[in-house]
Formats: structure tokens, C-alpha cells, sequence
């Protein structure tokens, strides 16, 4: 992880779409802990297990801790703080004493002593982000955690102001915490057809010895090619209302599916599009994590697979010359 000396695989859990986001009726508890297990089974070396409080909220650092209470050695465990699901929207939250009393609860609900990674999951407009990173750094002094990350925000779809390069927020808040304490590992979407964070971004951590851990590297699915445009999500599903996930869209951006499909085959039948998506995403860096979700214990042992698959010249050239993506 960075510059530190915890170290993870290179292929961690995304725990999100077990408990938040993405087709809630299919979120089984039981599915959900086999892919846990399947991932640390797989992890090679201590698997980065991706949660926040409010995935749920609360529900998804529960089932965590449901397996963290027999397996914590094997587990890297990466939790969040800040951001809470008020009614119809979501809140953030940096005020110090309550980031003391949400780090106590999450331990709990994890069954851990020790959270790996905490991390800033959104910073507080009405609180300085150096409070709020202080209050963390006392959580590390006082052995509750052992490193912190920043969740960034200002890629292409988060509304940023027209004109300001990607993440120009991020990397002043980065500078900013950076003087406070330092800063392991940066989370933010990195895929095949999200790229803003290759910029600015991604340079930062390597620059500084941050570790950047790849979110949505499987572009919320769509890059699997198991998707199917048209054939719609359930309402409360957040791709119902994204616009790269319209019918319209996701036939437009077939080719890059396309583009994932062809380099996979010069792999061998077994590799996936999804494979090859995340080989992409580890290929950008040295100390890149990539961290697919999943609630399938299926996919959780594709995904992990994919560690193993190293792309050859020749296939990064055709992915770089992939389309952009449409939206
Ligand atoms: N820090 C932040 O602000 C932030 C923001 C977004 C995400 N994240 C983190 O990043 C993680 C990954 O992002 P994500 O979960 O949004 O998106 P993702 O990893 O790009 O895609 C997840 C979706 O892909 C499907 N999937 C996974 N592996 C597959 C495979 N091998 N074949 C076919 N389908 C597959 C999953 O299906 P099933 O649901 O059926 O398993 C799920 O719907 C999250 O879980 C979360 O931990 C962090």
C-alpha cells in the first residue's frame, strides 16, 4: 500500500453491490459471504475487502464482520467515514467527535480491533478537512486504525466545473492533508472508459507514494459484457438513472465491449471481458489496486483470477485506441 509496509493483492473485494447500488432484490446475505470467502481464498496475500458504513447503511460492514471474526488475518480490511444516508440524499458528516464515534461503531460491526485503510469518504463543506483528518490521525495514534485514505471526487460525471481539469478539488484537499498526516491510499473510479483519473490524479499518488485503489473498474458491470442494453434496471438500481446505462447508450458503447471481447480471445477461451478489464486497470501502476464489486462468489473468483492476466503491448495498444465512451 503505498510507501507503507502493509501490503494487499493486487486484486481486492468491492463489497458495495452486497448490501447498496446496484439490483437490490438479487442481495442475498449467503451469496454474499461465499464471495467474501471465495475472494480470500483466492487473494494471494491479504485481500483488500472494500466496505463503508453506509453501504446499507451499517448491513455491509455486518456481513463483513461475520467473516472477519474467523479470517481477519487474511483480510485487508478498508472501511469508510463521512457520508450518511439521510432521507432521499445523502449527508456528509467531518465533524471530530463524530468521526470518533463512527470509527468505534464500525470496529464493532466489523468485529475487528484494527481497521486496515479509513477513509474520508466525502470531506464536510461545513467542517475543515484538516479537523477531520486530525480527528483520523488520532484513530491511527490510538492503534484503533492503521493508515488513512481520501475518497476523491471531481471525475468526468461528478458535475465539475467546466473547465477545471479532473480532481483539481482532490489534489488541493490531498496537499492539504498531506500536511496534517499522511495520506496511504486514494480511491477513485479508474476503467477502460472512465480514464480522468489517469490525468492528474493517478501521477499524484505515484508521485507521492500513494497507493490508488481502482473503484468501479468494471464500469458498474457495463464492461463485463454481461449486460444487456435494453433490458432495464430495477428502479432503486443507481443505473436506472445514470446516463451511460440508457438503452440508447449502452448500445452505443458496445464497440468498447467489443474491444475487451477481441483481447480476451487472444488469451484463451476462459478469459473474460471483465478479466481483461481489470488487468487493464492494474496495468496503469505499480501500486494500483483494482477492486471490483461483486455480490457472486462466481464473479469474485473470475475477478481474482485476473491478477494472473498480464496484457501484452500489443493489447494495451488496442485498448488505449479504444473509443471513448459515449454518455
Ligand atoms: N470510494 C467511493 O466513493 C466509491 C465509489 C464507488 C465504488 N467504490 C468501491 O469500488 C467497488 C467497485 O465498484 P462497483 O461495485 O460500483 O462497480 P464495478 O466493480 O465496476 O462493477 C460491479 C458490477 O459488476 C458486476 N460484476 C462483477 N464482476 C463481474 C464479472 N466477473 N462478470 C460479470 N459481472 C460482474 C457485479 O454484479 P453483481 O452485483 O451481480 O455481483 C456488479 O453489478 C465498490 O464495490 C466499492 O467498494 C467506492
Amino acid at each position: 500500500m503505498g510507501s507503507t509496509p502493509l501490503e494487499v493483492g493486487a486484486v481486492g473485494l468491492g463489497c458495495m453491490p452486497m448490501s447498496w447500488a446496484y439490483s437490490t432484490s438479487r442481495q442475498r446475505g449467503g451469496e454474499s459471504l461465499r464471495a467474501v470467502h471465495r475472494a480470500l481464498d483466492l487473494g494471494g496475500g491479504a485481500t483488500l475487502l472494500d466496505t463503508a458504513d453506509m453501504y446499507g447503511p451499517f448491513t455491509n460492514e455486518l456481513l463483513l464482520g461475520r467473516v472477519l471474526k474467523e479470517r481477519r488475518s487474511e483480510a485487508f480490511v478498508s472501511t469508510k467515514v463521512g457520508l450518511l444516508v439521510g432521507e432521499g440524499h445523502l449527508v456528509a458528516n467531518g465533524r471530530p467527535g463524530y468521526v470518533r464515534r463512527a470509527c468505534d461503531a464500525s470496529l464493532r460491526r466489523l468485529q475487528t480491533d484494527v481497521i486496515d485503510l479509513y477513509q474520508l469518504h466525502r470531506a464536510d463543506p461545513e467542517v475543515p478537512v484538516e479537523e477531520t483528518w486530525g480527528a483520523m490521525a488520532e484513530l491511527v495514534r490510538e492503534g484503533k486504525v492503521r493508515s488513512l485514505g481520501l475518497c476523491a471526487v471531481g471525475g468526468a460525471r461528478s458535475g465539475r466545473r467546466p473547465g477545471a481539469g479532473p480532481y483539481r478539488g482532490t489534489l488541493q484537499q490531498l496537499s492539504r492533508l498531506q500536511r496534517v498526516f499522511p495520506v496511504t491510499a486514494v480511491e477513485a473510479e479508474l476503467s477502460v472508459w472512465s480514464r480522468e483519473a489517469l490525468e492528474t490524479l493517478l501521477p499524484w499518488c505515484t508521485g507521492h507514494g500513494v497507493a490508488f485503489l481502482a473503484a468501479t473498474p468494471l464500469g458498474s458491470g457495463y464492461l463485463t459484457g454481461t449486460l444487456t442494453p435494453g433490458e432495464g434496471f430495477e428502479p432503486d438500481d443507481a443505473r436506472a438513472r445514470h446516463p451511460r446505462f440508457t438503452a440508447e447508450m449502452m448500445a452505443a458503447n458496445q464497440p468498447i465491449v467489443a474491444g475487451l471481447r477481441r483481447v480476451a480471445a487472444r488469451h484463451g477461451q476462459d478469459v473474460t471481458p471483465a478479466q481483461v478489464a481489470l488487468a487493464w486497470v492494474l496495468a496503469q501502476g505499480p501500486h494500483v489496486v483494482a477492486v471490483p464489486g461483486t455480490k457472486q462468489e462466481r464473479w469474485a473468483g473470475q475477478n481474482a483470477a485476473a491478477a494472473a492476466l498480464r496484457l501484452t503491448a500489443e493489447d494495451l495498444a488496442e485498448l488505449r485506441n479504444l473509443p471513448a465512451a459515449l454518455d
